[in-house]
């Protein structure tokens, strides 16, 4: 980590798919350092709460139970509703006032669990906006894979302006390539041939917009119309979540779509693996040597930062 831009960036993160997290389901996390407890509820909604208990410190995420809207400390069942506040103690006459957790911020959109992560304790500047395509029944619903890579977010961040590594890490032939940014958005349009892996070869028109610093979604026109969603969140300084989805327009039968679905997300995955041979063994430089040829990097960069409000308020 170099020490321009240290902690973690201010926005929403997701840190689940919806289907980690079924009625009643439990789920133990580690992010941004800290860990976390998410849990869906009676009512419905996920909710996350830090994950270590007030009283004498069991992690609430391993063995915790929903109980109603709450969950329930596996050490001695004390209990916390969504909004962190201790409930029922139910050895005791009077819950201690100060027996609560802090309660994350969270919104569940187009299939993924999102936490408002900001440093500075601020509300949302920003919301992630639902897709029309989440749900359709023209469209296949998600197919999720995720991987944990040992790096920084802003490698990652950094593909979206780095046209120049396409061709180099992924066999891709770039026609079109420009940026575009826009308050929390990057945007990318590019257009060429893809050449999966496996063989073949596919030509494909796409914008793919960060909204924030960590959750993109690619449009793409391709033989199949799809719909990628690309985001991270970071468990520590040197390492991060990557979880990335695809949703195809339904243009053949289900038996097809799903043999589909599943090509695309085996190219999604080879092609992250591709670029985390290449994370995982870098250095980050603050200073790089650059060419004409290189693009928006010093532009991204400059958007990035937006993210991280204590950098920007130091000139
Ligand atoms: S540690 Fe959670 S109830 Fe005692
Ligand atoms: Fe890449």
């Amino acid at each position: 980590m170099s020490k321009e831009l240290t902690g973690y960036a201010t926005g929403w993160f997701a840190v689940a798919t919806s289907d980690e997290l079924p009625a009643g389901g439990v789920l133990s996390m580690k992010y941004f350092g800290q860990k976390l407890v998410a849990f869906r509820g009676d009512a419905g909604a996920v909710r996350v709460l830090d994950a270590y208990c007030p009283h004498l410190g069991a992690d609430l995420g391993v063995g915790g139970k929903v109980v109603e809207d709450t969950i329930r400390c596996p050490f001695h069942a004390w209990r916390f509703a969504g909004d962190g506040a201790c409930v029922e103690v139910p050895y005791a006459t009077k819950i201690p006032p100060r027996a609560c957790v802090k309660a994350w911020l969270v919104r569940e959109r187009n299939g993924l669990v999102f936490v408002w992560h900001d440093l500075l304790g601020r509300a949302p500047s920003y919301e992630i906006r639902e897709m029309p395509e989440h749900g359709s029944p023209e469209w296949t619903p998600w197919t999720f894979n995720q991987i944990t890579i040992r790096t920084q977010p802003r490698e990652i961040i950094e593909n979206v302006a780095d046209s120049g590594h396409f061709p180099a890490v992924h066999g891709t032939h770039l026609e079109q390539f420009s940026n575009e940014f826009v308050e929390h958005m990057a945007i990318q349009r590019s257009a060429g041939v893809a050449y999966p892996r496996g063989g073949g070869s596919d030509k494909f028109n796409l914008t793919a917009t960060y909204y924030g610093p960590s959750y993109q979604v690619t449009e793409m026109e391709s033989f199949i119309p799809n719909r990628l969603i690309n985001c991270h969140a970071p468990i520590d300084e040197d390492s991060l979540v990557l979880r990335f989805g695809v949703m195809l327009k339904k243009v053949f039968d289900d038996a097809k779509m799903a043999k589909y679905s599943a090509a695309y997300i085996n190219n999604l995955q080879v092609g992250f693996a591709e670029d985390r041979q290449i994370w995982e063994n870098k250095v980050w430089r603050d200073r790089p040597t650059l060419c004409d040829g290189d693009g928006a990097i010093g532009a991204l960069r400059r958007w990035y930062r937006q993210f991280y409000p204590e950098v920007e308020a130091t000139p």
